[in-house]
């Protein structure tokens, strides 16, 4: 076993292999041996292996790794190993390396740092650090220090009040009596550029200054580190005659960088695709003619744009927020879609004229929620979300500005889920009575 006289690809298949180790190790010696290899790859495996061991009679060693300059690969994994080693005795020299030329060995620094649990006491070192050239690292710091900051009692703030609510109202009037950090999911599809009845903007710009108004209210009362999945596609706004082209614009491009401005994390982007017979056909004309120049492809695909408030390494903290019992409830076991690319057929719908699919409402419920969480739904329509909310063990909070929708809205939710039936449907004065009786008074802003 681990014969170190192997050729280089025998060796490297041998130290994969080799799994969990501990004190009892027999073949240490070969891989201290092993450090010193004329090929990369095998010096960096030797390193995890003797990580895995866990053993502080190899910090020193693991120190003067880290300290040559030559193999940044190598030094890398030389600060992870000390960092496995969780021990105190590392701390004077993993603060020495938060003032590496190399951001990455920055951040394995902090990262173990973290892993001693001493954050706190060195707040002087990360607070010098939050002005990093590096834009990770000073992400990362940030956030260490906006947590530090945070009343614990704040985290776990309670929002048994908002649920299962549906507020007959404007949402941006809705959103600004709500408390901070009360929301664990969004997931909406906006109203479309002046595509259908219900929505009427002077301008483009006035239309996407409304949804960034919106989304802004929406990252206040979102929890940290939760997502927010946002459902458009580009729309056309038809010419006005035969002189003139119609105009098609790019909604998802356009809001994003809005989005990132006011702090939202950019995370994936989603495509939707339709079955082609189920969109409007624009192929006619250069079906007849096939001039080029003249193409126009059937639109059969809509974004959703994943965001997220707060930054990646967070997402473990989020998790942890759940008990075993509610995160076994929420495990998605069954088949689910790997890729990017969701295949779901659209929906027609009697009353409204864009109506989520249920399917992928399930799907993002299960995705990026847990069971008990509060979804919100900001442009509720027919309220799909919301009943694949309830279907699916969480609650939800929805506003709708047409009273016609949330009417009917309400009754579906009475008749065909498998909810408590403790719903609530009320208009905005009532919403903001129904807070004070709560204990939760309006803000200025909302009175
Ligand atoms: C694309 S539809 C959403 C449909 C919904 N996803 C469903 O499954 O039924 C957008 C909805 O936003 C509503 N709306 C438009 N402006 C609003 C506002 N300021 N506040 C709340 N709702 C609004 C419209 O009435 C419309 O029902």
């Amino acid at each position: 076993m681990l014969n170190t006289e192997s050729n280089d690809s025998q060796i490297i298949l041998e130290l994969e292999k080799l799994g969990k180790l501990d004190k009892k190790f027999k073949h240490q010696k070969k891989l201290i041996a092993l450090l010193n290899h004329k090929s990369q790859d095998i010096r960096i495996l030797s390193l995890k292996n003797l990580a895995k061991i866990q053993d502080s009679k190899y910090l020193n060693l693991f120190q003067n790794i880290a300290m040559d300059k030559k193999y940044s690969l190598v030094r890398r994994e030389a600060v992870s190993a000390i960092g496995r080693l969780n021990t105190t005795k590392s701390k004077s020299f993993l603060l020495s390396l938060l003032k590496d030329k190399d951001p990455n060995i920055v951040l394995q620094s902090l990262r173990a740092l973290d892993r001693l649990k001493i954050l706190k006491e060195i707040k002087k070192d990360l607070t010098k650090l939050s002005n990093h050239k590096n834009e990770i690292i000073k992400k990362y710091v940030k956030e260490i220090l906006s947590q530090e900051n945070k009343d614990p009692k704040d985290i776990k703030k309670d929002n048994s009040f908002l649920r299962n609510i549906v507020v007959n109202a404007d949402v941006t009037k809705v959103l600004d009596v709500l408390p901070d950090e009360v929301i664990d999911l969004s997931f909406t599809s906006p109203p479309y550029y002046n595509a259908r009845d219900y929505s009427i903007y002077k301008s483009y710009k006035e239309y996407l200054e409304f949804l960034a108004t919106v989304f802004k209210k929406l990252f206040r009362v979102t929890k940290n580190g939760r997502f927010f999945i946002l459902n458009t596609s580009p729309v056309i706004t038809p010419r006005i005659s035969r002189s003139f082209s119609s105009i098609r614009h790019p909604i998802p491009f356009d809001i994003h960088s809005y989005l990132i401005d006011m702090g939202w994390v950019f995370i994936d982007d989603i495509v939707w695709v339709k079955p082609e017979a189920s969109v409007r056909n624009r192929n006619g004309g250069f079906f007849q003619h096939r001039k080029p120049l003249g193409y126009k492809p059937n639109n059969i695909t809509e974004y959703l744009m994943v965001y997220r408030k707060g930054n990646n390494q967070l997402i473990d903290k989020n998790m942890k927020d759940y008990d075993k019992e509610t995160i076994k409830k929420s495990l998605v076991k069954k088949e689910y879609e790997t890729s990017n690319l969701w295949k779901v057929a659209p929906n027609s719908h009697k009353l409204h004229s864009a109506t989520f699919p249920m399917e992928l409402c399930n799907r993002v419920v299960d995705f990026y929620s847990y069971v008990g969480d509060l979804l919100f739904d900001p442009f509720s329509g027919s309220g799909t979300f919301a009943k694949s909310a309830i279907n699916k063990n969480r609650d939800f909070f929805s506003t709708e500005l047409k009273k016609e929708y949330v009417d009917y809205f309400y009754k579906e939710l009475l008749e065909k889920t498998s909810g408590s039936h403790n719903y609530k449907k009320m208009d905005f004065k009532k919403f903001k009575e129904y807070l004070l009786i709560n204990g939760h008074p309006v803000n200025k802003k909302g009175n």
